[in-house]
Protein backbone atom coordinates (compact mmCIF):
# COMPACT_ATOMS: atom_id res chain seq x y z
CA UNK A 1 0.00 0.00 0.00
CA UNK A 2 1.07 3.57 -0.98
CA UNK A 3 2.01 6.34 2.35
CA UNK A 4 -1.84 7.67 2.61
CA UNK A 5 -1.58 10.95 1.44
CA UNK A 6 -3.98 14.29 2.65
CA UNK A 7 -4.03 17.25 0.91
CA UNK A 8 -5.56 20.86 1.42
CA UNK A 9 -6.99 22.45 -1.14
CA UNK A 10 -7.39 25.82 -0.06
CA UNK A 11 -8.86 27.13 -3.75
CA UNK A 12 -9.19 31.20 -3.64
CA UNK A 13 -9.62 31.63 -0.21
CA UNK A 14 -6.98 33.31 2.35
CA UNK A 15 -4.69 36.16 1.91
CA UNK A 16 -0.93 35.91 1.68
CA UNK A 17 -0.85 36.69 5.63
CA UNK A 18 -3.40 34.36 6.52
CA UNK A 19 -1.78 31.54 4.57
CA UNK A 20 1.17 31.80 6.31
CA UNK A 21 -0.32 31.70 9.67
CA UNK A 22 -2.65 28.33 8.35
CA UNK A 23 0.85 26.48 7.44
CA UNK A 24 2.75 27.53 10.90
CA UNK A 25 -0.10 26.33 12.93
CA UNK A 26 -0.66 23.38 10.46
CA UNK A 27 3.15 22.74 11.06
CA UNK A 28 2.80 22.57 14.72
CA UNK A 29 0.51 20.07 14.87
CA UNK A 30 1.40 17.87 12.17
CA UNK A 31 4.96 17.96 11.73
CA UNK A 32 6.74 14.39 12.17
CA UNK A 33 3.19 13.00 12.54
CA UNK A 34 4.41 9.11 11.02
CA UNK A 35 2.26 7.23 8.28
CA UNK A 36 0.85 9.99 6.53
CA UNK A 37 1.88 12.46 3.95
CA UNK A 38 0.48 16.16 4.27
CA UNK A 39 0.47 19.09 1.71
CA UNK A 40 -0.67 21.77 1.59
CA UNK A 41 -2.04 23.92 -1.36
CA UNK A 42 -2.46 27.41 -0.75
CA UNK A 43 -3.28 30.40 -3.96
CA UNK A 44 0.05 30.91 -5.97
CA UNK A 45 0.80 34.01 -4.55
CA UNK A 46 0.89 32.40 -0.89
CA UNK A 47 3.16 29.89 -2.62
CA UNK A 48 6.46 30.82 -1.55
CA UNK A 49 5.55 31.95 2.24
CA UNK A 50 4.16 28.82 2.76
CA UNK A 51 6.70 26.88 1.37
CA UNK A 52 8.98 29.03 3.75
CA UNK A 53 6.86 28.43 6.81
CA UNK A 54 7.05 24.59 6.05
CA UNK A 55 10.74 24.73 5.48
CA UNK A 56 12.57 21.99 7.44
CA UNK A 57 9.02 19.96 8.08
CA UNK A 58 7.62 16.91 7.10
CA UNK A 59 4.78 19.24 5.10
CA UNK A 60 4.87 19.31 1.65
CA UNK A 61 3.80 22.40 -0.59
CA UNK A 62 1.39 21.66 -3.54
CA UNK A 63 0.08 24.24 -6.27
CA UNK A 64 -3.47 24.01 -7.31
CA UNK A 65 -2.87 24.17 -11.05
CA UNK A 66 -0.58 24.76 -13.83
CA UNK A 67 -0.38 25.64 -17.49
CA UNK A 68 1.66 22.80 -19.58
CA UNK A 69 5.06 24.82 -21.27
CA UNK A 70 7.51 25.90 -19.66
CA UNK A 71 7.48 29.86 -20.75
CA UNK A 72 5.73 31.95 -23.08
CA UNK A 73 3.16 34.62 -24.62
CA UNK A 74 0.62 32.83 -22.03
CA UNK A 75 -0.60 35.83 -19.72
CA UNK A 76 -1.72 35.24 -16.05
CA UNK A 77 -0.15 31.16 -16.38
CA UNK A 78 1.92 29.85 -13.99
CA UNK A 79 4.78 27.37 -15.77
CA UNK A 80 5.64 24.12 -14.40
CA UNK A 81 9.57 25.46 -14.22
CA UNK A 82 8.51 27.80 -11.72
CA UNK A 83 6.98 25.83 -9.56
CA UNK A 84 9.72 23.13 -9.34
CA UNK A 85 11.87 23.28 -5.74
CA UNK A 86 9.01 25.54 -4.28
CA UNK A 87 6.30 22.93 -4.94
CA UNK A 88 6.36 19.01 -4.75
CA UNK A 89 2.44 18.69 -5.63
CA UNK A 90 0.37 20.17 -8.09
CA UNK A 91 -3.63 19.23 -8.34
CA UNK A 92 -4.46 18.75 -11.32
CA UNK A 93 -7.16 18.59 -14.10
CA UNK A 94 -9.87 19.74 -10.82
CA UNK A 95 -13.68 19.77 -11.57
CA UNK A 96 -13.38 24.16 -11.18
CA UNK A 97 -10.86 23.85 -13.40
CA UNK A 98 -12.73 21.73 -15.29
CA UNK A 99 -16.00 23.20 -15.17
CA UNK A 100 -15.44 26.82 -14.85
CA UNK A 101 -12.32 27.37 -17.06
CA UNK A 102 -12.99 24.78 -19.81
CA UNK A 103 -10.62 22.47 -19.49
CA UNK A 104 -10.12 18.96 -21.09
CA UNK A 105 -9.02 15.48 -20.70
CA UNK A 106 -6.16 16.16 -23.11
CA UNK A 107 -4.81 19.62 -21.70
CA UNK A 108 -4.84 17.86 -17.76
CA UNK A 109 -3.11 15.22 -19.77
CA UNK A 110 -0.26 17.30 -21.00
CA UNK A 111 -0.25 19.05 -17.83
CA UNK A 112 -0.08 15.57 -16.29
CA UNK A 113 2.96 14.40 -18.56
CA UNK A 114 4.83 17.85 -17.89
CA UNK A 115 4.44 17.56 -14.27
CA UNK A 116 5.73 13.97 -14.18
CA UNK A 117 9.01 15.16 -16.49
CA UNK A 118 9.55 18.30 -14.06
CA UNK A 119 9.83 15.99 -11.29
CA UNK A 120 6.08 17.66 -9.32
CA UNK A 121 3.78 14.94 -8.36
CA UNK A 122 0.47 15.30 -10.07
CA UNK A 123 -2.95 14.68 -8.09
CA UNK A 124 -4.76 14.06 -11.24
CA UNK A 125 -8.55 14.79 -9.95
CA UNK A 126 -11.24 12.89 -11.77
CA UNK A 127 -15.09 12.38 -11.29
CA UNK A 128 -18.33 12.80 -12.95
CA UNK A 129 -21.83 14.51 -12.65
CA UNK A 130 -24.82 14.45 -10.56
CA UNK A 131 -26.76 13.52 -14.03
CA UNK A 132 -24.04 11.07 -14.87
CA UNK A 133 -24.48 9.26 -11.56
CA UNK A 134 -28.25 9.68 -12.32
CA UNK A 135 -27.85 7.67 -15.64
CA UNK A 136 -25.74 5.23 -13.96
CA UNK A 137 -22.85 6.06 -16.13
CA UNK A 138 -20.49 7.04 -13.33
CA UNK A 139 -17.84 3.85 -13.79
CA UNK A 140 -17.58 5.02 -17.90
CA UNK A 141 -17.40 8.76 -17.52
CA UNK A 142 -14.26 8.14 -15.32
CA UNK A 143 -12.71 5.09 -16.92
CA UNK A 144 -12.81 7.34 -20.29
CA UNK A 145 -11.21 10.21 -18.59
CA UNK A 146 -8.66 8.54 -16.42
CA UNK A 147 -7.66 7.03 -19.68
CA UNK A 148 -7.68 10.62 -22.08
CA UNK A 149 -5.48 12.18 -19.11
CA UNK A 150 -3.12 8.69 -18.66
CA UNK A 151 -2.67 8.66 -22.30
CA UNK A 152 1.48 7.94 -22.55
CA UNK A 153 1.83 8.90 -19.22
CA UNK A 154 4.69 6.56 -17.75
CA UNK A 155 8.57 6.78 -16.39
CA UNK A 156 10.82 4.90 -18.95
CA UNK A 157 10.35 1.72 -16.73
CA UNK A 158 6.91 2.03 -17.44
CA UNK A 159 5.63 2.68 -14.39
CA UNK A 160 3.34 6.26 -13.32
CA UNK A 161 6.19 6.88 -10.21
CA UNK A 162 4.91 10.28 -8.15
CA UNK A 163 1.50 9.95 -9.94
CA UNK A 164 -1.32 10.56 -7.40
CA UNK A 165 -5.41 10.10 -8.69
CA UNK A 166 -8.26 11.38 -6.79
CA UNK A 167 -11.80 10.28 -7.19
CA UNK A 168 -14.03 13.66 -6.60
CA UNK A 169 -17.43 13.18 -7.55
CA UNK A 170 -18.25 16.87 -8.81
CA UNK A 171 -21.99 16.55 -6.78
CA UNK A 172 -19.85 15.71 -3.65
CA UNK A 173 -17.80 18.86 -4.10
CA UNK A 174 -18.37 21.99 -1.43
CA UNK A 175 -22.06 20.68 -0.86
CA UNK A 176 -21.55 18.71 2.40
CA UNK A 177 -23.21 15.89 0.28
CA UNK A 178 -20.54 13.32 0.39
CA UNK A 179 -20.17 9.97 -1.33
CA UNK A 180 -20.96 7.02 0.82
CA UNK A 181 -17.99 5.00 1.40
CA UNK A 182 -19.68 2.06 -0.48
CA UNK A 183 -19.67 4.28 -3.79
CA UNK A 184 -16.17 5.81 -2.78
CA UNK A 185 -14.40 2.41 -2.48
CA UNK A 186 -16.34 1.37 -5.77
CA UNK A 187 -14.97 3.95 -7.87
CA UNK A 188 -11.68 4.30 -6.43
CA UNK A 189 -11.71 0.17 -6.93
CA UNK A 190 -12.13 0.79 -10.67
CA UNK A 191 -9.98 2.99 -10.69
CA UNK A 192 -7.75 0.80 -9.28
CA UNK A 193 -7.76 -1.44 -11.99
CA UNK A 194 -7.75 1.00 -14.75
CA UNK A 195 -4.14 1.34 -13.36
CA UNK A 196 -4.01 -2.10 -12.95
CA UNK A 197 -4.34 -2.87 -16.73
CA UNK A 198 -2.28 0.22 -17.97
CA UNK A 199 0.94 -0.32 -15.35
CA UNK A 200 0.16 -3.57 -14.00
CA UNK A 201 -0.59 -4.49 -10.15
CA UNK A 202 2.60 -3.41 -8.80
CA UNK A 203 2.02 0.03 -10.84
CA UNK A 204 -0.88 0.58 -9.59
CA UNK A 205 -0.72 -0.44 -5.94
CA UNK A 206 2.13 2.22 -5.75
CA UNK A 207 -0.65 5.24 -6.54
CA UNK A 208 -2.20 6.66 -3.67
CA UNK A 209 -6.04 6.85 -5.03
CA UNK A 210 -7.65 10.03 -2.91
CA UNK A 211 -11.20 10.44 -2.34
CA UNK A 212 -12.54 13.94 -2.44
CA UNK A 213 -15.66 15.57 -1.95
CA UNK A 214 -16.92 17.17 1.51
CA UNK A 215 -14.66 15.42 3.46
CA UNK A 216 -14.87 16.62 7.30
CA UNK A 217 -13.19 14.83 10.42
CA UNK A 218 -16.49 13.31 11.23
CA UNK A 219 -16.50 11.05 7.84
CA UNK A 220 -12.75 10.80 7.14
CA UNK A 221 -12.18 7.45 8.65
CA UNK A 222 -15.25 5.54 6.44
CA UNK A 223 -13.35 6.44 3.31
CA UNK A 224 -9.64 5.94 4.63
CA UNK A 225 -11.11 2.54 6.50
CA UNK A 226 -11.71 1.77 2.40
CA UNK A 227 -9.14 -0.57 1.17
CA UNK A 228 -8.50 1.50 -2.43
CA UNK A 229 -8.70 4.86 -0.59
CA UNK A 230 -5.23 6.02 0.58
CA UNK A 231 -6.29 9.27 1.94
CA UNK A 232 -8.30 12.65 1.24
CA UNK A 233 -8.21 15.81 -1.06
CA UNK A 234 -10.07 18.23 1.31
CA UNK A 235 -11.59 21.90 0.39
CA UNK A 236 -13.68 23.49 2.87
CA UNK A 237 -12.25 21.38 6.50
CA UNK A 238 -8.75 22.36 5.24
CA UNK A 239 -9.36 26.15 5.57
CA UNK A 240 -9.86 25.23 9.50
CA UNK A 241 -6.50 23.59 11.16
CA UNK A 242 -7.86 21.82 13.62
CA UNK A 243 -10.36 19.95 11.61
CA UNK A 244 -7.40 19.98 8.83
CA UNK A 245 -5.19 18.39 11.38
CA UNK A 246 -8.15 15.80 12.66
CA UNK A 247 -8.52 14.72 9.44
CA UNK A 248 -4.60 14.45 8.92
CA UNK A 249 -4.70 12.40 12.37
CA UNK A 250 -7.74 9.97 11.92
CA UNK A 251 -6.32 9.21 8.38
CA UNK A 252 -2.63 8.05 9.77
CA UNK A 253 -3.81 6.30 12.33
CA UNK A 254 -6.83 4.53 10.37
CA UNK A 255 -4.90 3.29 7.66
CA UNK A 256 -2.32 1.73 9.78
CA UNK A 257 -4.90 -0.41 11.41
CA UNK A 258 -3.99 -3.96 9.98
CA UNK A 259 -7.83 -4.46 9.36
CA UNK A 260 -7.11 -1.63 6.51
CA UNK A 261 -4.36 -3.52 5.14
CA UNK A 262 -5.84 -7.18 4.79
CA UNK A 263 -8.70 -5.36 2.84
P1 LIG B 1 -14.70 20.10 -0.43
O1 LIG B 1 -13.76 20.26 -1.73
O2 LIG B 1 -13.90 19.29 0.59
O3 LIG B 1 -14.97 21.51 0.02
O4 LIG B 1 -15.93 19.38 -0.87
C1 LIG B 1 -13.00 19.17 -2.18
C2 LIG B 1 -12.22 19.57 -3.40
O5 LIG B 1 -12.67 20.44 -4.16
O6 LIG B 1 -11.13 19.04 -3.64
Amino acid sequence: MPTPLVAGNWKMNTTVTEAEALAASLRRELDGLPGVEVALCPPFVSLERVARALEGSSLKVGAQNMHHEDKGAFTGEVSPTMLQGMCQIVILGHSERRNLFGETDELVNRKVRKALEVGVRPILCVGERLEERQQGREEAVVSQSLSACLDGVASPDGLPHGMVVADEPVWAIGTGLAATSEQAQAMSALIRRLLADRYGRQGAEAVPVLYGGSVTPANVAEFVSQPDIDGALVGGASLDAQQFAEIVRITAKTRSSPLVRLG
